[in-house]
């Protein structure tokens, strides 16, 4: 860790439901994640399994309905608190990039180019990466793999050599 690694994420019992009654759809069951300022995480899974509601709660987007999230030391579970932490982040430089499926709708050589920018603006800034993704092949240039199934989070592994993302094909 340098002294430019920032950001960072805690998650405890994050769960999230739409609707209501028979309606009801539990996109996020009492996850838990923890990440280390400046990495790079993937979080992969089918879709459907609650990548974007996992990454827009991160991102102050929505709201959990239980739970505590602590992004970049900031606690945003609750209300005002959430809105003072986005404009704060929004004024300085990012501690954390969020990005939900970055080469989803890219053509391969396109995908892989915002896939470099993003390493490369990490590794240069020491910012932290989280990238939503449903491609195992994007999810190669990233430290840790956080896969998800059902609203749940199923595993955390760590590349032990993250591929470089000029290198990754799919
Ligand atoms: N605004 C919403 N209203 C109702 N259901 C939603 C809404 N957003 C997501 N969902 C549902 O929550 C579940 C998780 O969705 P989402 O987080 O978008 O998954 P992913 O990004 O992995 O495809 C899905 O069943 C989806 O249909
Ligand atoms: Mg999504």
């Amino acid at each position: 860790m340098t002294e430019h690694m920032r950001g960072g994420a805690r998650l405890r019992g994050v769960s999230k439901t739409y609707g209501e009654g028979g309606a009801a759809v539990r996109a996020l069951r009492e996850v838990d994640l923890d990440i280390s300022a400046g990495e790079f995480v993937a979080i992969l899974g089918p879709s459907g399994s609650g990548k974007t509601t996992l990454l827009n709660i991160i991102g102050g987007i929505e709201s959990a309905d239980r739970g505590a999230i602590v992004v970049a030391g900031q606690d945003i579970s609750r209300g005002e608190q959430q809105r003072v932490s986005i404009a704060r982040a929004l004024a300085t430089d990012p501690d954390l990039l969020l990005a939900d499926e970055p080469a989803g709708a890219l053509d391969v050589a396109t995908g892989r180019r915002v896939l470099e920018l993003l390493q490369q603006t990490s590794r240069a800034t020491g910012c932290g990466v989280i990238m939503v993704t449903h491609n195992e092949a994007t999810a190669e240039v990233a430290d840790h793999v956080v896969r998800m199934r059902d609203g749940a989070i199923v595993s955390t592994d760590r590349n032990t050599s993250p591929a470089d993302a000029a290198t990754i094909h799919w």
